[in-house]
């Protein structure tokens, strides 16, 4: 097994990183309109077809919206598949099922702090930018699927948040200072959740045959269509955005979709499924679904 650390451990690191969401952004802080919001390995709005460069960075802030919208939205799905993971254990390790709530908690915390960013993104952007939902809906989808394909789905956002902060660390020219924040931040909790998640999956692989494990990659991938096809959704409403943003069509309005769908591909399932980290404990687990699910994430890149 993958595994190089405790619950106790954990939450000992998780107590000593912990932050408040004023340390992020206090109510009087406003984000930066002159500035790009989103790190260019994940927006890909300088290549973005046919848009001058305000058109570029206005996708781009947009794109940010995305961000806050669809994490809102994970972690929609990652709390109450949290707790119900701690509810049938209470009474075995302590530190277990305090890691667990820490966990839960802070996922709570980070719904609350994209609620923030978000209100803070309408105030100053001046234009609606639509998203795909209800939340509710989609957190319900995902979570009727194999809990250990769950369990790989949260494995997977909680390193794919390390790639994202990595990414801002080194667009460090013409970023937003309180988006930048936002990654780092939401990375230092994540980076805990990791390790509990991995706690966790080895935990739902342990009593399974290798045909059981290959199964759960099996609808994890199915989660990860059905988030892929939001993502298609979500790039049409970006552009749509942008269209009302500016005031007039843009000219290559498939290519421009087609182009920032694979972007969002990239940073909400690429980046995760490929992290050195998710795919050590899936082969860990079984070398049959690591197989499996590397020869489905080449088309995510
Ligand atoms: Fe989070
Ligand atoms: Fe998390």
């Amino acid at each position: 097994m993958y595994r190089d650390f405790t619950y106790a451990e954990v939450l000992a690191s998780a107590e000593r990183a912990g932050w408040r969401l004023d340390d992020v952004l206090g109510p009087d802080d406003r984000l930066d309109f002159t500035r790009r919001f989103m790190p260019e390995a994940l927006a890909r709005t300088d290549a973005a077809p046919g848009l001058d460069a305000a058109e570029r960075k206005l996708l781009n802030q947009i794109s940010g919206h995305q961000y806050l919208s669809l994490f809102g939205v994970i972690e929609e799905f990652i709390l109450p598949f949290v707790l119900d993971h701690v509810r049938p254990q209470l009474d075995t390790d302590d530190y277990r099922v305090r890691a667990l709530l820490q966990f839960a908690g802070e996922e709570a915390k980070h719904i609350q702090l994209f609620r923030r960013f978000q209100e803070a993104y309408v105030l100053g952007f001046g234009t609606p930018c639509q998203v795909i939902g209800p939340a509710e809906a989609i957190a319900a989808e995902v979570l009727r699927h194999d809990p250990l394909g769950v369990a790989l789905a949260i494995l997977h956002v909680e390193w794919m948040t390390q790639n994202h902060y990595l990414d801002s660390v080194k667009d460090d020219d013409g970023l937003d200072p309180l988006f930048k924040s936002l990654l780092r931040h939401h990375w230092i909790e994540e980076c805990q959740h990791a390790k509990i998640d991995t706690l966790m999956v080895e935990a739902l692989a342990d009593s399974r045959g290798d045909d059981a494990i290959l199964a759960a990659a099996g609808e994890y991938l199915e989660i990860i269509g059905f988030i892929d096809g939001g993502l298609r959704q979500q790039a049409a409403l970006n552009v749509a955005a942008l269209e009302l943003a500016t005031g007039r069509p843009v000219a290559d309005r498939e290519g421009l979709i087609a182009q920032q769908h694979q972007a969002a591909r990239w940073t909400y399932l690429g980046s995760g499924m490929a992290h050195p980290r998710f795919t050590g404990t899936l082969s860990a687990i079984s070398p049959r679904a690591h197989a499996l699910v590397e020869a489905a994430a080449a088309q995510f890149n």
